[in-house]
């Protein structure tokens, strides 16, 4: 109660300085949060506002030339959900650096990581709905992940855009395979989307242009003898990150049978200890604990999974 009191107080304090425009209230108000602030927007007026615009929602003078447009960093349901990490990486690398158009240029020659940094403080604080810290995904990198022929990234597309799995991966809920979108799934939006000034994106043009099909690597595999559908799981619910980790937050998608993603998919499905993701012990184990706590009738028979 006490300090409540004083909180109001002071807020009448504040807000009498405030009214006042006193230099007190700045000295009391410099907060090292509000300096980096500050400084954010100094060095984003300087770099970065012909482009993006001095509100951010990307429309500086220079913008009318580039046919991606700079990105609105006002746009909070765009903006949230990247981490500080990708943030950085593409102010220091430039747009490549995340499969983004190269009109996004490197800053790292120019910029200090201090500064970098404090651009992004200042960045955070444009977006609407306003950012919160717990809305930032963290970047997930699986080691041994494949380069894929085009750099497409999950963490943009299911991340950022929040575009449904199965939007793209459209057999998973009624056939044995999810599926990789066709090139044709692809042009539906980049006939348009980043056509001719980013390269990865030219790509798909030359694709379906050639008509053939990009030779995505596949990553998620068992032997041939083996049968899994995934209409099933899908049909009772299991989350498609259940088995294959947290695909949103990949840069690069990688199957990880080593520690950490075992961990997390092991503490995923409520396992104490288990066999690595992808092998005989793994798919019987969750079908045991399934059909103990769910009392579904997943298959442990041999000929159900190998015919
Ligand atoms: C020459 C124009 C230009 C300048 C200068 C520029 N940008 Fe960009 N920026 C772009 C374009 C274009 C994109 C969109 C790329 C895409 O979507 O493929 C972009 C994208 C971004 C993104 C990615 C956002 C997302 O949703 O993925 C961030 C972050 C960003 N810019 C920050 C900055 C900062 C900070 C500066 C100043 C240090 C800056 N930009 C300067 C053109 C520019
Ligand atoms: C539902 C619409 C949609 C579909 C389908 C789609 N994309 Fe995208 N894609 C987007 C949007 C939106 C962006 C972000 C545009 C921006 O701000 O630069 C994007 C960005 C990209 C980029 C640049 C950033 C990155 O992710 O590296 C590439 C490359 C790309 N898409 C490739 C593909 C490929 C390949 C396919 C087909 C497998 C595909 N896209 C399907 C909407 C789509
Ligand atoms: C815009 C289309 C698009 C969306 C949305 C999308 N994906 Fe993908 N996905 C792809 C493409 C293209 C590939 C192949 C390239 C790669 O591996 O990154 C792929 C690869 C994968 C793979 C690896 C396939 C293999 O070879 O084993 C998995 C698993 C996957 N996606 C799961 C997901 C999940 C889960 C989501 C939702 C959180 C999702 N995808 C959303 C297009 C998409
Ligand atoms: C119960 C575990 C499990 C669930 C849940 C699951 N997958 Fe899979 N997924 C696998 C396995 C195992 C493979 C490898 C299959 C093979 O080699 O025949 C695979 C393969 C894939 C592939 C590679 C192409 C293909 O069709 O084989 C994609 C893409 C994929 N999954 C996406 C998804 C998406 C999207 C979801 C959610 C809608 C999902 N998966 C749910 C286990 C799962
Ligand atoms: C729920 C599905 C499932 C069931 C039930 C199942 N298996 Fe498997 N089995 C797999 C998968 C997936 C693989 C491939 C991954 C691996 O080698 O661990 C495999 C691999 C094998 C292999 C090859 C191992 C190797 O090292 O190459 C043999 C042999 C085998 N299973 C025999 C059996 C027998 C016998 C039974 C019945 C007692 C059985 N399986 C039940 C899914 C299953
Ligand atoms: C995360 C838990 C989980 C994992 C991992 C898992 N499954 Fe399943 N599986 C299930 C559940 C739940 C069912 C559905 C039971 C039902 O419908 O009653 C199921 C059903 C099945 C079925 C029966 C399909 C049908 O039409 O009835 C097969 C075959 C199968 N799984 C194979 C596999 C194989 C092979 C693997 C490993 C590569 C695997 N599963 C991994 C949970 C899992």
């Amino acid at each position: 109660m006490n300090a409540l009191v004083r909180w109001l107080s002071l807020g009448a304090v504040v807000t009498t300085l405030v009214i006042g425009g006193g230099t007190l209230w700045r000295v009391l108000a410099a907060s090292p949060a509000d300096q980096d602030v500050k400084t954010g927007r100094a060095v984003y007026t300087q770099y970065c506002a012909t482009c993006h615009g001095t509100s951010g929602r990307g429309d500086g003078p220079s913008a009318a030339g580039l046919a991606t447009k700079p990105a609105d960093l006002t746009d909070g349901r765009l903006m949230n959900a990247l981490p500080d990490e990708f943030l950085v990486n593409v102010v220091e690398r430039g747009g490549p650096a995340e499969g983004l158009a190269p009109t996004m240029p490197g800053f790292g020659a120019y910029l200090g990581a201090e500064q970098i940094r404090q651009l992004v403080v200042f960045m955070r604080t444009l977006a609407q709905p306003a950012f919160s810290p717990s809305m930032a995904r963290p970047l997930v990198t699986v080691p041994g992940a494949p380069t894929q022929p085009i750099f497409f990234s999950h963490v943009i597309h299911a991340g950022s855009f929040q575009i449904a799995c199965q939007h793209c991966h459209s057999d998973a809920r009624r056939s044995e395979y999810a599926g990789l979108p066709s090139v044709e799934r692809c042009m539906g939006c980049h006939k348009i989307i980043g056509a001719t000034d980013n390269p990865e994106i030219r790509k798909i043009h030359d694709y379906y242009q050639r008509r053939e099909a990009i030779p995505w690597v596949r990553v998620f595999k068992i032997p041939e003898f083996t049968y899994f559908p995934h209409k099933a799981h899908v049909r009772v619910g299991v989350e498609c990150q259940t088995c294959h980790g947290p695909i949103e937050r990949m840069r690069v998608v990688g199957a990880d049978t080593g520690r950490n993603l075992r961990q997390d998919l092991l503490s995923l499905v409520g396992f104490r200890r288990g066999a690595p993701p992808l092998t005989m012990g793994w798919c019987i184990d969750c079908h045991r604990d399934y059909n103990r706590k769910k009392n579904t009738k997943a298959p442990l028979d041999c000929v159900t999974c190998h015919h």
